[in-house]
């Protein structure tokens, strides 16, 4: 078994999308070993995303992340982190596959309803930056 992280960003949590979201996740066969509710600050934005520092799109990301509540999990399955980044679908939701979240719930790029950790090493950055150990179940 393996975990991952995931985001479900604030405008899908604005458009009261979590409900749904969550059920295709339960659907798609994740276990929620931890969730929570949490408007992130700019500063913990920026933490999150400090690898993407240098990109032209770094400010308006974390203003957007930091714009609303969103919802923070740790997902458990077989092959979790490649399964959850299928799941969501293409980063861009106009390259989306049919039946992937982003297709069905993205708008734009930036706006695009959910995240999920690349990599073993970024799962394991990304679950100890939102959860403590007591926290995941
Ligand atoms: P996410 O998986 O959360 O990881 C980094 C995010 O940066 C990505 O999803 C996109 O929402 C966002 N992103 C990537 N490229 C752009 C872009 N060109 N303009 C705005 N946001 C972007």
């Amino acid at each position: 078994m393996e975990r991952t992280f995931a985001i479900i960003k604030p405008d899908a949590v604005e458009r009261r999308l979590a409900g749904q979201i969550l059920a295709r996740i339960e659907k798609a066969g994740f276990t929620v070993r931890g969730m929570r509710l949490q408007h992130l600050s700019q500063a913990e934005a920026e933490g999150f995303y400090a690898v993407h520092r240098s990109r032209p799109f770094f400010g308006e990301l974390t203003a957007f992340m930091s714009s609303g509540p969103c919802v923070l999990l740790a997902l458990e399955a077989d092959g979790a982190i490649k399964k959850w980044r299928d799941t969501m679908g293409a980063t861009d939701p106009a390259k989306a596959d049919a039946g992937t979240l982003r297709k069905d719930f993205g708008e734009s790029i930036g706006r695009n309803a959910t995240h999920g950790s690349d990599a073993p090493e970024t799962a394991a950055f990304e679950l100890g930056y939102f959860f403590r150990g007591m926290e995941l179940l």
